[in-house]
């Protein structure tokens, strides 16, 4: 099955297209300091035990100037060891791991907006994300994925409806991405051949914006492209008749056919039978599973062993967003 065929990124191998998505487990204990509590590190040690081929961690804050919703941050030294024992887990079982960085946002939806932020305060978020980079870096993380997805910081940047700048960080798809620009010119010193460049975008109102942003993202130097939802949060697609899988999905395989980076796609994909269909017919290279994973923990190696996998229960609302521990699959399964 083609979803479990090896990758190659640069020289950094991937045992296989299945990927962790990037999740903050809302609901555990978080420190001021940003340190992940002990609870939080073994969330993650419990899921690096898998074999999948690439984990994403939860979007940790670059910044001590904003509050970490999710309580985990990479913008200070001491963060790094935790960072380091979760790419050691995953190293041992030959799982590539990514942190997702983001700079903590409430997100467009609920009224934030980047168009007030000065040139000088953009200098210091930019030199924020490179300095987060690089710890990642020194952690023995396999890449960094900027969070620019759900209407969050980096994702009101590109989008053309939150974007009202008229200075250099504005206008047309260029100039909204100047941010991100900044930041890869940044990381270009240090990246190297074994530590990758990637980046989760969000889609915008139409198609035609999704291509030229994710063009302009792989001329920046995007190494990996993941897509998901944006601004607006829900949009209507016209996917094709007998398309099994959401409108999430169908952007990122649309996108997937106008660039040449590899694509993951994400979204209610469900079972690795599901993300092996994508996988086969070409519509991408990595499928990203998110609830599957909090849901069973060891989601990837169960399903493979097709014993006592438990799986999501899809709530209407995730549990996890709030009370990871009422989740009634992790209850069910009786391992809370
Ligand atoms: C509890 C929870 C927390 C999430 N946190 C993040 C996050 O930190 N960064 C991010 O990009 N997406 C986040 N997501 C979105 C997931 O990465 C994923 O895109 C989404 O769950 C859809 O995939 P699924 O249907 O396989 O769960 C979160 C999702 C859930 C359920």
């Amino acid at each position: 099955m083609k979803i479990f065929e090896p990758i190659r990124i640069k020289k950094v191998p991937f045992q296989n297209r299945v990927v962790m998505a990037p999740m903050v487990p809302f609901g555990m204990p978080e420190l001021p300091t940003g340190v992940m509590s002990d609870t939080l590190l073994r969330h993650y040690l419990d899921r690096a035990a898998n074999g999948m081929g690439l984990m994403i961690t939860q979007s940790l804050s670059v910044t001590k100037a904003r509050p970490t919703a999710g309580g985990a941050g990479i913008y200070a030294d001491e963060h790094i060891d935790n960072l380091r024992a979760i790419a050691a887990a995953c190293h041992e079982r030959d799982t590539r791991l990514f942190a997702q960085l983001a700079y903590p946002s409430i997100g467009h939806q609920n009224g934030d907006s980047v168009n007030r932020l000065t040139a000088e305060e953009l200098a210091v978020i930019t030199e924020e994300f490179v300095e987060a980079a690089f710890r990642c870096k020194e952690a023995g993380c396999d890449g960094i994925e900027l969070h620019g997805a759900h209407g969050f910081f980096l994702n009101m940047f590109a989008s053309p409806l939150a974007n009202q700048r008229t200075d250099i960080y504005g206008g047309d798809v260029d100039g909204r991405l100047h941010l991100v620009r900044c930041i890869i010119n940044g990381i270009r010193v240090f990246l190297g051949a074994d530590f990758i460049f990637s980046y989760r975008m969000g889609w915008s109102d139409d198609m035609n914006t999704d291509i030229q942003t994710a063009q302009a993202l792989e001329a920046l130097g995007v190494e990996l492209l993941h897509v998901s939802s944006g601004i607006p949060a829900s949009r209507y697609t016209a996917i094709p008749e007998g398309f099994p899988f959401n409108s999430v999905v169908f952007a990122g395989t649309d996108i997937k056919k106008h660039v040449n980076i590899p694509v993951t796609v994400v979204n209610d994909i469900r079972t690795l039978n599901r993300g092996n269909t994508l996988l086969e017919n070409g519509l991408c290279d990595f499928a990203a599973f998110g609830r599957p994973f909090l849901a069973d923990p060891l989601f990837f190696a169960n399903s493979l062993s097709n014993k006592d996998h438990e799986p999501c229960l899809r709530c209407k609302t995730c549990l996890w967003f709030t009370h990871y521990d009422r989740c009634p699959a992790l209850k069910k399964s009786k391992r809370l």
